[in-house]
């Protein structure tokens, strides 16, 4: 069992490795590419990063929504008023309690500080209005008379307390620290065209704007994430949970989905089981089901050799709460493993339940 997990920890570096390499070889292919020599396939560029890490819940251009309520990064008036820095953040650090991960290698995510660059450009490359030069003042409003308009008017897709429902949250704090009070007062005026979010100025006037600013900045929860520790162990038990054990019954929704009551009472009662994590590393190290091993939705190649295909059921859960658990469970299926399922509520409902979580020391 340890030689195995070594591999599959010294799988993961050299995965890691791999994706730094390409990444400086291909600053090297844009100049070449001006003299008209061809890049080498191997090399990653913004739009296959993008679509190996992002496209399964932003969609493939950055349309939106292929998985909850992802935004859609291709939405003009987002583009014009989010800076390349309100993005570098979001993507290095993500949003925690929320499907959306921290990308960054010093989060534990995949991506190098390069790759964040490409695909800050990428995205970019969708914008085809001018940027908005918004004022770097606080919008003068009032909160409390702000509070009744937004239980009235965003509450039903933004969470009575901007936890996000529908919608994306407006409590999270590393949000509130990369968006200015005109880029929030914006979007609430001008909404986001093509998406589930409404234009609100022409309703409820400028003062009643300026209102809800203020009170969508008294949302603020929670901290930041904190970088962990380099040589945090990505995975130190066994990727079998209790060996020994028997195998649990589960009841499957769609012959696809089992329910968490149904995983944490197998857990309880030391059935023989594998729980695999679909999320990014970072979201792994930052809180995960007991026993879980990393396999990230982008990377089921590296680690689905290492598994026992002898009929072990192995649950993948994820934050979204399927889109990624889903991708990983029809890999595995697909691989021979047909006992890969999917935690239906994911791992948020199962944080929400008080079902026990490994955290890092
Ligand atoms: C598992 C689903 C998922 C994946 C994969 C994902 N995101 Fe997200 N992303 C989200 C969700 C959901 C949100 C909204 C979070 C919230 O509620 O605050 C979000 C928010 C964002 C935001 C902030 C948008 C805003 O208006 O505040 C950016 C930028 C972003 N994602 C970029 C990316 C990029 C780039 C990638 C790929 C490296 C990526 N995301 C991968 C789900 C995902
Ligand atoms: C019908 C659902 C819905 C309602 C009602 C709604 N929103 Fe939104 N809101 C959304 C969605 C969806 C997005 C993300 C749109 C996108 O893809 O860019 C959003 C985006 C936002 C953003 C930008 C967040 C970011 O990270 O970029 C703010 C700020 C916001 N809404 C505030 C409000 C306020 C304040 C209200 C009430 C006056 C409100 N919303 C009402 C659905 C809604």
């Amino acid at each position: 069992m340890r030689i195995r997990l070594q591999q599959l920890l010294l799988g993961l570096t050299a995965a890691a490795l791999a994706v730094v390499g390409a990444t400086c070889g291909s600053n090297l292919t844009q100049q070449d590419g001006k003299d008209g020599v061809a890049a080498p396939a191997n090399i990653a560029t913004g739009d296959e990063l993008y679509q190996r890490y992002c496209a399964l819940c932003h969609g493939k251009a950055g349309e939106g929504y292929a998985a909850d309520n992802a935004n859609a990064l291709a939405n003009q008036q987002f583009l014009a008023t989010a800076s390349d820095a309100f993005l570098r953040v979001a993507i290095v650090r993500g949003r925690v309690g929320t499907p959306m991960s921290a990308w960054g290698k010093q989060f534990g995510g995949p991506l190098t500080g390069p790759e964040v660059e490409k695909l800050i450009e990428h995205i970019r490359g969708w914008q085809t209005v001018p940027t908005r030069e918004l004022p770097s003042a606080r919008v003068a409003g009032d909160a409390a008379r702000g509070q009744p308009l937004y239980d009235q008017h965003c509450a039903s897709c933004h969470g009575p307390k901007g936890e996000g429902k529908l919608a994306p949250s407006l409590n999270n704090a590393i949000f509130h620290s990369t968006a200015s009070d005109h880029f929030i007062r914006y979007a609430i005026a001008d909404g986001r065209t093509g998406t589930p979010m409404p234009a609100f100025e022409k309703a409820l006037g400028a003062q009643g704007v300026d209102d809800l600013t203020a009170h969508v900045r008294s949302l603020r929860q929670g901290g930041e994430r904190k970088p962990p520790s380099r040589d945090v162990p990505v995975h130190k038990g066994p990727l079998v949970i209790n060996p020994q054990g028997k195998p649990p019954k589960f009841e499957l929704r769609d012959d696809f989905y089992v329910p968490a009551a149904q995983v944490k009472a197998a857990l309880d009662a030391g059935a023989r089981l594998v729980i695999a994590d679909a999320r990014a590393e970072s979201d792994y190290l930052e809180a995960h089901i007991p026993g879980a091993i990393p396999l990230p939705f982008y990377a089921v190649e590296q680690y689905a050799t290492k598994l026992p295909k002898d009929g072990t059921w192995i649950v993948a859960y994820c934050a979204c709460p399927h889109a990624a658990s889903g991708r990983v469970a029809h890999a595995l299926r697909e691989r021979g493993f047909k006992n890969a399922v999917v935690l239906d509520e994911g791992v948020l409902v199962w944080m929400q339940r008080g079902y026990p979580v490994t955290k890092p020391e």
